[in-house]
Parts: C-alpha cells; sequence; structure tokens
C-alpha cells in the first residue's frame, strides 16, 4: 500500500477535521501518501483531490465543520457515478479509501468495494449517533452539548414568561439526542422516534405543571407523532396555553468539537489507517466499551440503534 485517499461525506460532524489529521497523520507516519478528497463524493467523482502534509492538517483540530468539504451526491447513487469515482482512484494511484461519514456514507463505499475491488474503511461520523458497532458517533458529544446549552438559555426565558416551550432536536430517525439533551436539560417531557409518544401523557403534564409555569417539551424531529410544530399544534388545540416553538436546526452541526469528540475522531482516524494497513476492507472503525471494535458496514446500519436501556430507564425515573 503507498496511498491513502481520506474523505468527509454526508451530512457534516464537528470532529471531522481531527478524523482528517489524525488519518493523513497517520498514513504519512506508515511511509504513505494521504490525499485529501474535497466535497466527498462529489469531489470524487471529479478528482478534486488535495495532497495532505502536517502543515496542511495543522490548526484544524479546534475547528468545526470539515477543512475538504463534505457533500450529499446524487451521482453517487448511480453504478455510473462510482464508476467514475472508482477511475479517478486508479488514476491517482490510490490504494485505499477512508470514509468519515454516516450509514449512507458507508452504503455508498460498500457499493464501491463490491463492483471496484477498492479497499475501503468507515469511520463514524455524525451528529445523530444513530450506527451500530460504536457507543458514540464523532461529532454526537459536541451536538448534545450545543443543543443543551441552547435548551438552558430557552428555560431562562421559558420561566420568565411561565410558557410551554416545544422545542426540536436533530436525529434524523433516531432519539439519541433528544433523550439525553432531554435529560440533561431537565425536561418536562421527551419525545423520541424509539417509542409512542403519548400526547394525553404530555397534556396531563402540562396542566400538572399549573397554569404560568414553564414546561420544556423536547421533541426528536423524527418522532412518529411529528415534529415540535406538529405536536404544539396538538396540544394548543385541546389547551389554551401560552407556548412557543423553537426548532434547534444546523446550530447543532456546528462550533469547535468537545475533546471527547477529538479525542474520539483522533483515535479512530488513526486505527482506520492501520485497518487498511491490515488489509482489510468494508469495515467500519467505531469504540465500544472504550475498546476498538471493527464491524462489516452492513451491520452499522441494519438495525436500529436502541437508545441504551439505562438512559431509558433514568427518562422514566427523572422526567
Ligand atoms: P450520511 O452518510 O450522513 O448518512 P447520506 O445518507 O446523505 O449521509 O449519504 C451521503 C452520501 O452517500 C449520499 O449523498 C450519496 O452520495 C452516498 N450514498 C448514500 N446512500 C447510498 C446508496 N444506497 N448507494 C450509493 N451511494 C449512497
Ligand atoms: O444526519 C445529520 C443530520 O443533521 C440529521 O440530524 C438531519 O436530519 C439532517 O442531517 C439534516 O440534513 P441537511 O443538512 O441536508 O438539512
Amino acid at each position: 500500500m503507498k496511498r491513502v485517499a481520506i474523505l468527509t461525506s454526508g451530512g457534516d460532524a464537528p470532529g471531522m477535521n481531527a478524523f482528517i489529521r489524525a488519518a493523513a497523520r497517520a498514513a504519512i507516519q506508515a511511509g504513505l501518501d494521504a490525499l485529501g478528497v474535497r466535497r466527498g463524493y462529489a469531489g470524487l467523482i471529479d478528482g478534486d483531490f488535495l495532497p495532505l502534509d502536517r502543515r496542511l492538517t495543522a490548526n484544524r483540530i479546534a475547528k468545526g465543520g470539515t477543512f475538504l468539504g463534505t457533500a450529499r451526491c446524487e451521482k453517487f447513487y448511480s453504478a455510473q457515478g462510482r464508476a467514475a469515482a472508482a477511475d479517478q482512484l486508479r488514476k491517482a494511484g490510490v490504494d485505499g479509501l477512508l470514509v468519515c461519514g454516516g450509514d449512507g456514507s458507508f452504503q455508498g463505499a460498500q457499493l464501491l468495494h463490491a463492483e471496484h475491488g477498492i479497499s475501503v474503511v468507515g469511520v463514524p461520523g455524525t451528529i445523530d449517533n444513530d450506527l451500530c458497532g460504536t457507543d458514540f458517533t464523532i461529532g454526537y458529544d459536541t451536538a448534545i452539548n450545543t443543543a443543551a446549552e441552547a435548551i438552558d438559555r430557552i428555560r431562562d426565558t421559558a420561566e420568565s414568561h411561565g410558557r410551554v416551550f416545544f422545542i426540536e432536536v436533530m436525529g434524523r430517525h433516531a432519539g439519541h439526542i433528544a433523550m439525553e439533551v432531554g435529560i440533561a436539560c431537565g425536561a418536562e417531557f421527551i419525545a423520541v422516534p424509539e417509542s409512542v409518544t403519548k400526547l394525553d401523557l404530555l397534556r396531563r403534564r402540562i396542566v400538572e405543571q399549573g397554569s404560568g409555569r414553564r414546561t420544556i417539551v423536547v421533541v426528536g424531529e423524527g418522532d412518529e407523532a411529528g415534529g415540535a410544530r406538529d405536536i404544539a399544534a396538538a396540544i394548543n388545540k385541546d389547551l389554551d396555553i401560552d407556548s412557543r416553538i423553537t426548532i434547534l436546526g444546523h446550530i447543532q452541526r456546528g462550533g469547535a468539537p468537545t475533546v471527547r469528540d477529538r479525542i474520539l475522531a483522533s483515535n479512530l482516524g488513526a486505527a482506520a489507517v492501520q485497518v487498511l494497513l491490515d488489509g482489510r476492507s468494508n469495515v467500519m472503525v467505531g469504540e465500544v466499551g472504550g475498546e476498538l471494535r471493527f464491524t462489516e458496514f452492513r451491520h452499522t446500519w441494519g438495525r436500529h440503534k436502541d437508545i441504551p436501556k439505562q438512559i431509558e430507564r433514568l427518562a422514566e425515573l427523572l422526567v
């Protein structure tokens, strides 16, 4: 193995820069060339490469986003698009590809391997924490801290006005962000896609709080009862309350990564290079119980990653 390519794909996540830095530096230490790919699979198809060295990866670790850029790339869903990407890799003399992204990025990577024999190793990068085979994904810790800080601020004004706030957090089909942030912020109610949202219970909670009292309702965007707007509409239909809706949105994806995310990304980025050197492909490198864990791509998205039981129990006890 002589040359590895490194890319970030799908939704960006704080810590991706630490991943790029670690993967490039570990590759260089091992005597390999490290080639960055700009704009994820879109840049791969276009051959948009950037040779990486220590200098180019310096002063990046503390910044959010990804300095290589990322993309959701329509062309990569087609066999033609993937063939163009494989051609670019061959032309550039790349022997292995490192992909930091979510389940979609890994599905694309698996096809690239199956169709063109390109060795690919994945690193979990998404704020959603929805990949099996790792306790935490890169970006999740930063996102929950950002969301918690925002909700703490909302709580102050909710308290002053005695309002009910319906606050929507990201997570796509997974409720990890909603559940942990809800517990951490002392929410009065948490709605997650993993369980049926009992609107009757929510009505009772709001009534029990008493009129003119603050109530914080945290809603995971993928909840089956709908987002914060839908849940607020259902409640406002029956109760005469002073309420507001806040969609936290992409604020959760930006900002300086926490130390946890920097260390996780550094550890997994460096480990991923070793996995390629060991001749393996089609696996994601994660961390479970503080130990490295290697999981075949298809097992990372094959089933829903449940919210840990002890976290669910905590929510039942405290919320
Ligand atoms: P994430 O990796 O964060 O889940 P996406 O689902 O948007 O984000 O996937 C990122 C990119 O990976 C897509 O824009 C597309 O280029 C590629 N991709 C996703 N799913 C597939 C698939 N089933 N086949 C081929 N490529 C895919
Ligand atoms: O997967 C990360 C994520 O931020 C999800 O939580 C969210 O549903 C989605 O990406 C938003 O995607 P976009 O940036 O394309 O709006």
